[in-house]
């Protein structure tokens, strides 16, 4: 399958800071790549070198079969971007806002009507359609800007944090959007701090950090990476906890971790359920009263953990099951989730 992105070797400096430190990207014809990383870590400049609105320092880049630097026109309508910040005419009622994109792209009057009718329907903004955007809600607008870059389907599409302030039902109605469009052959790039729509929608997931890809492969490869599966049980009494350390450093696939004060261990598995029967059995012999015990696969949240040391913005913190479960990665040391605390969120609007 040919690339419908590639990129290699993208450096971007902006004074001090080396926004992109070298990045290589390719993206097969009809795939979704995801693209993560904390807050800064250069997916946002990366979606603006490849759709031409910024040059790099060096570095090459293909998009559609053009090259970005060489051929920048040619590229631009070959592609489609939703940027993180809704480029919306805040003047023009939604439904004029995508008129013009349509005849911006050369459909007849008739045609981008057509396409705007419909998009507005898709997109829930039917109602509001005749409305100037500007009384338009943040989620909204969001939507606007989506439904925008959709007006003439393009081949390649670009979508940097496409559902950053989306309610769950309008989040769950664009996932459906995008499906559709991968399914009609088109190739999209998706960044986003979402990791249950990387998991959902991505082929493939490219993390970064700091300007440099620290991390690629299959949200299964990256999973599997992070240690494949955990069995993990809660004892009844802390003075258990040495013994129940012994017996699953023994039954399991590596060393055990214990977390004292949720009277928990943890240690990787390859067993699966026949396993935990024979936990069960074994504590039971030792006289060890178990409170929980089940299997745990790590989650994309454990990978994006483990890998940069912060949690995902999108990831929720305390409490739920997930949460819970974070704490016995193995790299408790790393959790820094506690103290960013999603200091340096960007606003949508
Ligand atoms: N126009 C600019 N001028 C100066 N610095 C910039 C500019 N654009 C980006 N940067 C810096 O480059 C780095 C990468 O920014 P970028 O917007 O690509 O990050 P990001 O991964 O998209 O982050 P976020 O998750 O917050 O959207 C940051 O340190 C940012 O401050
Ligand atoms: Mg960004």
């Amino acid at each position: 399958m040919p690339d419908a992105i590639r990129a290699e070797g993208l450096v971007k400096t902006f004074g001090a800071v080396r926004a992109l430190d070298g990045v290589d990207l390719d993206v097969p014809e009809g795939t979704v790549l995801g693209l993560l990383g904390p807050n800064g870590a250069g997916k946002t400049t990366a979606v603006r070198v490849l759709t031409t609105l910024l040059t790099p320092d060096s570095g090459r880049a293909v998009v559609a079969g053009l090259d970005v630097l060489r051929h920048p026109d040619r590229v631009r309508r070959s592609i489609g971007l939703s940027g993180q910040f809704a480029a919306v005419d805040e003047y023009l009622t939604g439904r004029e806002n995508l008129r013009m994109v349509g005849e911006l792209y050369q459909l007849s009057g008739r045609d981008a009507k057509a396409r705007a009718a419909v998009l507005l329907e898709r997109f829930g903004l039917a109602a509001a359609a005749d409305r100037p955007a500007r009384t338009y809600s943040g989620g909204m607008r969001r939507r606007l800007d989506l439904a925008a870059a959709l007006v003439v389907s393009p081949p390649v599409m670009f979508m940097d944090e496409p559902t950053t302030g989306l309610d769950p039902r309008n989040r769950q109605a664009l996932w459906e959007v995008i499906e559709d469009l991968v399914a009609q052959g088109t190739t999209l790039l998706l960044t986003t701090q979402y990791l249950e729509e990387a998991d959902r929608l991505a082929d493939d997931i490219v993390v970064m950090d700091q300007g440099r890809v620290i991390a690629r492969g299959t949200s299964d490869q990256l999973k599997a990476r992070t240690g494949g599966e955990r069995a993990e049980v809660v004892v009844r009494d802390r003075g258990h906890l040495p013994v129940a350390r012994e017996v699953l450093r023994r039954l399991g696939a590596g060393e055990a971790a214990v977390q004292e004060h949720t009277r928990k261990v943890t240690v990787p598995v390859t067993g699966g359920a026949r396993l935990l029967a024979e936990i069960i059995r074994e504590l039971d012999g030792r006289g060890v009263e178990i409170d929980d015990i089940g299997l745990r696969r790590p989650t994309l949240d454990d990978v994006f953990l483990s890998l940069t040391g912060h949690r995902a913005e999108g990831a929720e913190d305390g409490g739920g099951p997930d949460a819970d479960r974070r704490g016995t990665a193995g790299d408790g040391g790393r959790d820094r989730a506690a103290a960013d605390g999603g200091a340096g969120k960007e606003a949508v609007r």
